[in-house]
């Protein structure tokens, strides 16, 4: 996000978007998608990213079906529709595995069978969950969430998983708990994060952080599903955070650890920009981001091109202000 662009990545000019007929035909769609991005991050790498991707399928990484789980009526409708799969699911950010939003390909090389999902710190009941426990013990759900990234394009998502506060009902957190640190796979080995030199000294490994209060609201979500499936390994597998009144940047993927606090915790992009990315990263329109202002979103996949060029006003809290605005008062 803060490196790797001279400009917010959905301005680009008419000639990038693409063409209404290529979206039916799905492979050659997927290759002009890759391009556009390629094209768009300012990597040395891009010309090999863009020939390797182009002979993948997206489609083989996209999870097995989790059968059964019903859809959460309270959030049965974003009010807009969901962003179909071949844009959420090849439009991604996960540095650990580059620079660009073209990372589907490179992240299947994540590991993510066995799991082990470590939950401790201020908690009365320290417990380790594995892939079993994170779809078994918990019961799931859909919910179809708006997504706002903080670099102004916007999804909506069908997440499956289960409330964050199931899960802290499960450890209780002590009385001393603050804040939640969350913390994501990494293993220089496989998530070598992008290879441009100046890049060398990121925070890895990526966390994320709430305070114990906003973990409790109703609307924190683990997700180890989307569109009725595992969740694919580009969003984030097996589980990861979902915060949709926050910027995406506080959802953190793969999630290995979690740790209760008693003070605000160091996070990723807020260690490496803190003038950029804020610990609370609420979505507020009235907020200026110093490269993006946020008082307009532009959605992906709503139209026939990958993005939408009718420009949406942002929603204070992202449209979820009757579920957070209190935590706020
Ligand atoms: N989690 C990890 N571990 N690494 C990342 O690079 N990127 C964040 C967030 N979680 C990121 C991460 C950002 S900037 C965004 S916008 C969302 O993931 C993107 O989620 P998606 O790719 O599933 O749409």
């Amino acid at each position: 996000m803060v490196f790797f662009k001279a400009r917010p990545d959905w301005q680009r000019s008419s000639a990038q978007v693409t063409p209404e007929q290529i979206f039916w035909r799905r492979r050659r769609f997927i290759a002009s998608l890759i391009g556009a991005g390629v094209g768009l991050a300012a990597t040395s790498a891009g010309g090999c990213q863009r020939s390797k991707a182009m002979d993948g399928d997206l489609e083989r990484t996209l999870g097995e079906p989790l059968a059964g789980v019903r859809r959460n009526s309270a959030f049965a409708d974003a009010g807009r529709e969901p962003t179909p799969q071949q844009y959420a699911s090849s439009y991604n950010n996960y540095y650990e595995f580059g620079g660009s939003k073209n990372i589907w390909e490179s992240a299947q090389a994540l590991p993510t069978n066995p799991w082990a999902l470590e939950v401790g710190g201020l908690v009365k009941n320290p417990a380790t969950f594995d892939l079993d426990d994170l779809t078994q013990r918990f019961e799931l759900e859909e919910r179809i969430y708006r997504f706002r990234c903080v670099e102004a394009w916007a999804m909506v998502v069908p997440w499956i998983g289960f409330p964050m506060r199931a899960l802290m009902a499960v450890v209780e957190p002590t009385a001393a708990a603050k804040y939640v640190h969350f913390t994501s796979y990494y293993d220089p080995a496989v998530t070598p994060g992008p290879s441009l030199g100046f890049a060398r000294d990121l925070p890895w490994p990526y966390t994320e952080g709430l305070t114990v209060d906003e973990m409790a609201n109703e609307l924190a979500f683990f997700a180890v599903g989307v569109y009725g499936r595992t969740l694919p390994k580009q969003h984030g597998a097996p589980v990861r955070m979902v915060v949709p009144w926050k910027y995406g940047f506080k959802g953190a993927k793969s999630i290995v650890k979690i740790e209760f606090v008693a003070e605000q915790p160091a996070t990723y992009w807020n260690t490496l920009a803190p003038n950029e990315y804020k610990f609370e990263a609420n979505v507020e329109p009235d907020v200026p981001h110093p490269r993006w202002s946020q008082k307009k979103e532009r959605l992906i996949g709503e139209s026939t091109a990958m993005f939408s060029w009718e420009e949406q006003p942002t929603v204070i809290y992202n449209g979820y202000g009757e579920y957070v605005a209190d935590l706020y008062a």
